[in-house]
């Protein structure tokens, strides 16, 4: 029988990572299933343990709004997702659930090998102060940046997130009217959930000059209101996480299965999927 693996969210209809999944096993021959979990947060422990315990279930990915509730519920945290508090991908091993999260090295694969940028001492903005930004804080420090403002519309939650790293870089939280705009940033990174529901994050157009890059952690079919303004601001890269969820799917894979599949071919498929699906939308 195929091994099993899957992904628990609430909700998680929209989810492309059994397209993604499906891609990496044929691509890599691994003979394996990955299915859609939906899971209220009220079930989500019970449903995760009777996926690997009673239904032989080997692997999972999480998904909102489950990731720190899945950093409680694993026997071992990975130092990555220890740092992130959250957990978006569990393995079993034996009888021990090990927790990781790999959407922080998702988005600097991303930056550094898709989108080819380099970064030296950057200056990072980082827009939101939740789960989404959590994951990914550790990793944007690995590359040395000579600061990073985490501007968010509740100042307390941008401080608090701060705080938490400021033992592993020059990490500031700011509300969204005090980012200090005398130099630009070399990386302004939207980590909130302003783009799922169309709507863009309070922050002054100076963010932003034509040696940016803007990264919109969000993805959909088209583009979101943070990628509309970067394009209007002048930005030099602007993007969206189809490399980000393609980078941290793979990353999971190799996890779990021990073989790195190439993400390139996958990420074309993602691309050529929602240009197909953008086309068939009205403007
Ligand atoms: P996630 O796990 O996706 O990060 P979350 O923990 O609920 O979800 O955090 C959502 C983030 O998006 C928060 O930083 C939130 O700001 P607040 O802390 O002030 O709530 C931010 N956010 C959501 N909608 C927003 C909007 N319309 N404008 C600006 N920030 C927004």
């Amino acid at each position: 029988m195929a091994d099993s693996y899957g992904l628990f969210g609430f909700p998680v209809h929209h989810s492309w990572s059994p397209f993604i999944h499906g891609l990496f096993a044929r691509q890599t021959g691994q003979d394996m299933v990955y299915r859609l979990y939906e899971s209220a947060p009220e079930n989500f422990r019970h449903d995760v343990l009777e996926f690997f315990f009673e239904r032989d279930g080997r692997g999972c990915n999480v998904t909102l709004p489950h990731k720190r509730m899945a950093a409680e519920l694993v026997n071992e945290l990975t130092k990555r997702a220890e740092r992130a508090d959250a957990v978006n991908t569990i393995v079993r091993r034996d009888s021990k659930l090990i927790g990781d999260n790999t959407d922080g090295v998702g988005l600097v694969t991303d930056l550094k090998q898709n989108l080819g940028l380099k970064f030296t001492s950057p200056r990072i903005l980082m827009l939101g102060a939740g789960g989404a930004a959590r994951g990914v804080l550790g990793p944007l420090l690995e590359l040395h940046p000579a600061e990073v403002l985490i501007a968010n519309r509740t100042v307390d939650r941008a401080v608090e997130l701060a705080q938490e790293f400021i033992d592993i870089g020059n990490v500031t939280g700011v509300a969204f009217d005090a980012v200090e705009l005398s130099k630009p940033f070399d990386l302004v990174v939207n980590a909130t959930s302003a783009s799922l529901k169309g709507e863009m994050p309070h922050i002054s157009s100076h963010a932003v000059n034509h040696r940016t890059a803007c990264y919109d952690m969000a993805y959909g079919v088209g583009e979101t209101p943070f990628t509309r303004w970067s394009k209007e601001c002048g930005a030099r890269v602007v993007e969206q996480g189809w490399g980000m969820l393609v980078e941290q799917a793979a990353e999971a894979f190799h996890l779990w299965r021990g073989v790195r599949p190439a993400t390139p071919p996958a990420l074309a498929a993602l691309r050529a999927r929602a240009a197909a699906m953008a086309a068939r939308i009205p403007s």
